[in-house]
């Protein structure tokens, strides 16, 4: 019984470690602890006021369903979401240069172009945070994907410094 209780109490503790992670790699950048916190705060000050303090998007209940004014919010960014579909590169051009809300306003709440307001390291924090919202097997299928958007697309940070 106490043999069943430790082991219990370990499935536990990993169970709430792993949606704590060390490191996470953003663009074939590893990020440490401290890292992925400055990225939660820079999430808290300019992404969850619209997708959710946890990444649960704009309208957790109907994340896919349009409100009384005709539009779809913000989605989620956690597990429910498809935020890990994307690859590294798309997911940082995104953040910079806005969604496609911009040109289709009347179907979609804005998603602001960042690009202008922190930089893409901050993008790249921000990111790192994101990623902690996903189990092991969405992190290792985005990992997949960013690999297939090609050596010069995942990695657009050596190519656009601070831009
Ligand atoms: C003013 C509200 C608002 C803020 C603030 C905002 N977003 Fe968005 N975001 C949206 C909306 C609405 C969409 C969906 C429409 C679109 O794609 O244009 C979206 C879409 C996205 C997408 C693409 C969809 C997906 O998940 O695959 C990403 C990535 C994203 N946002 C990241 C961020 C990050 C990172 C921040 C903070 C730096 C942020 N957003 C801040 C409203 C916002």
């Amino acid at each position: 019984m106490a043999k069943l209780s430790l082991i219990v109490l370990l499935a536990l503790l990993f169970v709430g470690c792993s949606s704590q992670r060390d490191v996470i790699v953003v663009s074939g950048t590893t990020l440490n602890a401290e890292q992925i916190a400055q990225g939660q705060q820079l999430y808290a000050q300019y992404c969850a006021s619209c997708h959710g303090v946890n990444g649960e998007g704009q309208f957790p209940n109907a994340p896919t369903e349009r409100d009384a004014t005709g539009r779809f919010g913000a989605p989620p960014h956690n597990g429910n979401g498809h935020t890990w579909h994307h690859g590294d590169a798309m997911l940082v051009e995104y953040v910079r240069n806005g969604g496609m809300s911009l040109t289709d306003p009347t179907n979609w709440y804005p998603m602001p172009a960042f690009g202008e307001q922190i930089t893409d390291e901050q993008i790249m924090l921000t990111l790192a945070y994101i990623k902690t919202f996903w189990n092991d097997e969405q992190l290792t299928r985005q990992m997949q994907v960013t690999a297939a958007e090609g050596e010069r697309e995942s990695n657009p940070l050596q190519i656009n410094p601070g831009g």
